[in-house]
């Protein structure tokens, strides 16, 4: 469904991603794992068209480059950035009513009760602030804000970032019954290997915009340089 072939892209004068290839099949949970600095945040701003890329980038079959961010997201690709995005001054239901911008059906009501039942603590706290939840409830918001837009596939920009364990690991179980439910692929990428394997089928491993390995989730886990780098063992 998505298929990035020697993608480039950086800021300026300064390439920072250097010919990655890499792709997304339908409903698939794939992981980029890499280091800070690595060029993670840059891949996903390349795909979701908020930095220019060069290269192929296509998602059902549609050329990406040189579309706007906005144009991107009709298509079908939500974007969660790393350090969520949420408004902080506008209330939960806000939040995810903003995540539906680019839909023109009736049914954006409904969604907000669906993910409020998803997420119950957002149910709980539709009416405050964003600004006055916890980080774990704010990544909570950031993706039911995504999913408002209705993607089939979601990218996600370090979901763990500032998060406790415990709490990390319920955003991943809910990304697994997520994509598990409603059939939209995951592109995540993290510093935190462990659980980003253990929801997904595939990864590739960045180091310096470059990929230096790529295979099953259960192949990188066992793999003694990632293991070392990415899982702290
Ligand atoms: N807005 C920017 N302008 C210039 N350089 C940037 C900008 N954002 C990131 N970089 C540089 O690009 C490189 C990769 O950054 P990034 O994609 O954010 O990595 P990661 O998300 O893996 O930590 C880093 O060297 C960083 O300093
Ligand atoms: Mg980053």
């Amino acid at each position: 469904m998505l298929w990035v072939e020697n993608l480039t892209g950086g800021y300026g004068p300064v390439q920072v991603v250097q010919g990655l290839s890499f792709e997304v099949a339908a409903g698939e949970v794939v992981v980029i794992l890499g280091a800070n600095g690595s060029g993670k945040t840059t891949t996903l701003r390349t795909i979701s068209g908020m930095i220019h890329g060069r290269g192929t980038v296509t998602f059902d079959g549609t050329s990406l480059l040189g579309k706007r961010p906005d144009q991107i997201v009709r298509m079908g690709i939500a974007h969660v950035p790393q350090g969520r995005g949420t408004i902080t001054d506008l209330t939960v239901e806000e939040n995810l009513r903003l995540g539906a911008y680019v839909r023109a059906d009736r049914e954006v009501e409904e969604d907000i009760e669906q993910w409020c039942a998803v997420f119950p603590r957002l149910g709980e706290r539709r009416d405050q602030p964003a600004g006055s939840m916890s980080g774990g409830e704010q990544q909570m918001l950031a993706i039911a804000r995504a999913l408002m837009s209705k993607p089939k596939l979601l990218l996600l920009d370090e979901p763990s970032l500032g998060l406790a364990p415990l709490v990390t690991r319920e955003v991943f179980e809910k990304l697994e019954s997520i994509n598990r439910e409603t059939g939209a692929a995951v592109l995540v990428v993290e510093q935190n290997a462990g659980l980003a394997l253990g929801i997904s089928s595939r990864g590739y491993v960045l180091e310096t915009g470059q990929i230096v390995a790529q295979g099953s989730s259960e192949e990188l886990s066992t793999d003694e340089a990632v293991r070392q780098a990415y899982l702290g063992y």
